[in-house]
């Protein structure tokens, strides 16, 4: 089949294309398959919203310069609201010979409006309509998802509420280290989520700058005032540069980088969680509303969630390297590559909000195994820290110390003991200093209770470290037990 056939359905009628906007210059339609690449109104109609506001703050602006009169502003006006009202119920018709959202929203206001509705395009162009619709839309996403980034956070300071008592195995190189608490495993993805909503809010603060009045590159010849419409839109200024504001994209990707920064933590997150899943780990079980069955194997149950959200992660590293390839190498100041801008900003949102969303609620509703954590811990060695610091804290050197514990170690690979179960005289063979109290210092509660510094995983300070992330979450206006709740997560009870 040749592939205009094939493509019929969905191709555009030339008819209808916008080379009449273009005007004069123009005699033949655009070439079918051409108008098909190039439209995107299936992706940037989702910037309607941001496009008729943007309109509006135009109009108005230009009316009180007078270079369109107080009636057209309000005829152009009360015509883009009932698009507004079309758009958000769903029933505005979407034309794709129309090229995109911004074409179809003027094309349909001057069927509805008359002539009148080409006088909102004076003194602007696409270029800086886009801009300013990205960045509007763009710093919305951005809050929107820094607030969900503050749901994810009460879910984990509930949670580390009720498992400050549980104590597990910390790891490096996955390899078991010493021992800490499940809240301060917890609090740590906090922390490293909590800097990814500070970079998106950064990226928002940067971003608010309004493009519009730059029109396609050098401005206009209208007496617009540019700082009028910046501040109805709720922008902090006007763009300093009009090469500039129509030509770069950096705002997107400062943004798609902070998403990108937050997938990858999620993904790290997830990855816990598959791996403390397993038999072999056993540390927690998902809830059956976020996992999975075999169709062959019976006794399967999945983590799905968590594998989804790492493997998605790869989509959202993806849409940052999109940006940043599409813009490597363009001139100034606006390009058509830059319509290519839309999808993967949509996407990354889109991604890591459903990604945040999904994990919450994994996360809320798991069930985690005090006793399965306890037993690694036994078998882990993760008190020979504590023997070797019982010697350093007696005056021997720690290389020393540690060499001797190392040797302690071995002792107990080879007999299939763990250190306390040592008789005194084993520890004092390998050193004279060993006295009883070092099966006290073996004792992992106590190991846990002595690093008791800030930051550390003792249990006063990891109380404190929840009750600073929920007076952090309470100054922005968060309830974290509303939220908890809402959840399936409480702060009462065990883990
Ligand atoms: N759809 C275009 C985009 O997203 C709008 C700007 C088009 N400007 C132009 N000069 N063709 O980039």
């Amino acid at each position: 089949m040749a592939r205009d056939e094939r493509r019929d359905g969905d191709t555009p009628d030339p008819r209808a294309t916008p080379q009449a906007t273009w005007g004069g210059r123009f005699e033949e339609p655009l070439d079918a398959v051409a108008l098909r690449y190039s439209a995107s109104v299936d992706v940037d109609k989702r910037l309607a919203p941001e496009d008729i506001r943007g309109s509006l703050a135009h109009v108005r602006m230009l009316a009180s310069r007078g270079v369109v009169s107080e009636a057209e502003a309000d005829t152009i006006a009360k015509g883009l609201e009932t698009i507004a009202v079309e758009v958000a119920e769903g029933s505005f018709v979407w034309d794709a010979a129309r090229e995109d959202v911004h074409m179809n929203i003027e094309a349909t206001l001057t069927e509805r409006v008359g002539p009148v509705g080409g006088k909102l395009h004076t003194a602007r162009s696409r270029n800086d309509q886009v801009a300013t619709d990205m960045r509007l839309w763009t710093r919305e996403a951005c809050r929107a998802t820094a607030a969900r980034i503050d749901r994810f956070l009460a879910v984990l300071a509930v949670r580390a509420a009720n498992t400050v008592d549980v104590l597990l195995p910390g790891y490096t190189h996955l390899q078991r280290a010493q021992p800490v608490r499940l809240a301060h495993h917890l609090l740590a993805w906090a922390e490293m989520l909590d800097r990814d909503r500070g970079r998106l809010l950064d990226a928002a603060r940067r971003m608010n700058e309004s493009p519009l009045g730059c029109a396609a590159l050098a401005s206009t010849t209208f007496p617009l005032d540019r700082e009028m419409s910046a501040r109805a839109l709720g922008f902090d200024r006007p763009m300093r540069n009009s090469l500039d504001a129509v030509g770069d994209r950096d705002f997107l990707v400062e943004a798609v980088a902070a998403l990108a920064n937050c997938a990858v933590h999620l993904s790290r997150i997830s990855e816990e969680l598959v791996l403390w899943s397993t038999q072999e780990f056993g540390f927690v079980t998902m809830s059956d509303a976020y996992t999975t069955g075999s169709s062959i194997m019976p006794q399967k149950k999945n983590p799905d969630m968590a594998e989804l959200a790492r493997g998605k992660t790869g989509r959202v590293v993806g849409d940052l390297v999109n940006l940043l390839v599409m813009l490597k190498g363009l001139p100034l100041a606006y390009n058509r590559d830059m319509q290519e801008d839309k999808a993967p900003v949509f996407d990354a949102f889109d991604t890591v909000d459903d990604t945040l969303d999904v994990l919450r609620g994994a996360l809320a509703t798991a069930r985690f195994d005090a006793a399965r954590m306890r037993a690694a811990l036994r078998d882990g060695f993760a008190d020979a820290t504590e023997v070797a610091d019982w010697l350093a804290a007696r005056g021997v050197p720690f290389r020393e110390a540690h060499h001797v514990t190392g040797r302690l170690v071995g002792r107990c690979v080879a007999e299939g003991k763990v250190l306390s179960e040592l008789p005194l005289d084993a520890f004092r063979a390998e050193h004279e200093a060993f006295d009883e109290s070092i099966y006290a210092a073996l004792d992992l509660e106590t190991a846990v209770e002595r690093r008791d510094l800030p930051g550390g995983p003792a249990k006063a300070r990891v109380r404190a470290a929840i009750a600073e992330l929920r007076e952090r979450l309470d100054a922005r206006g968060v309830d974290t037990d509303a939220v908890a709740a809402a959840d399936g997560a409480s702060s009462e009870g065990g883990a």
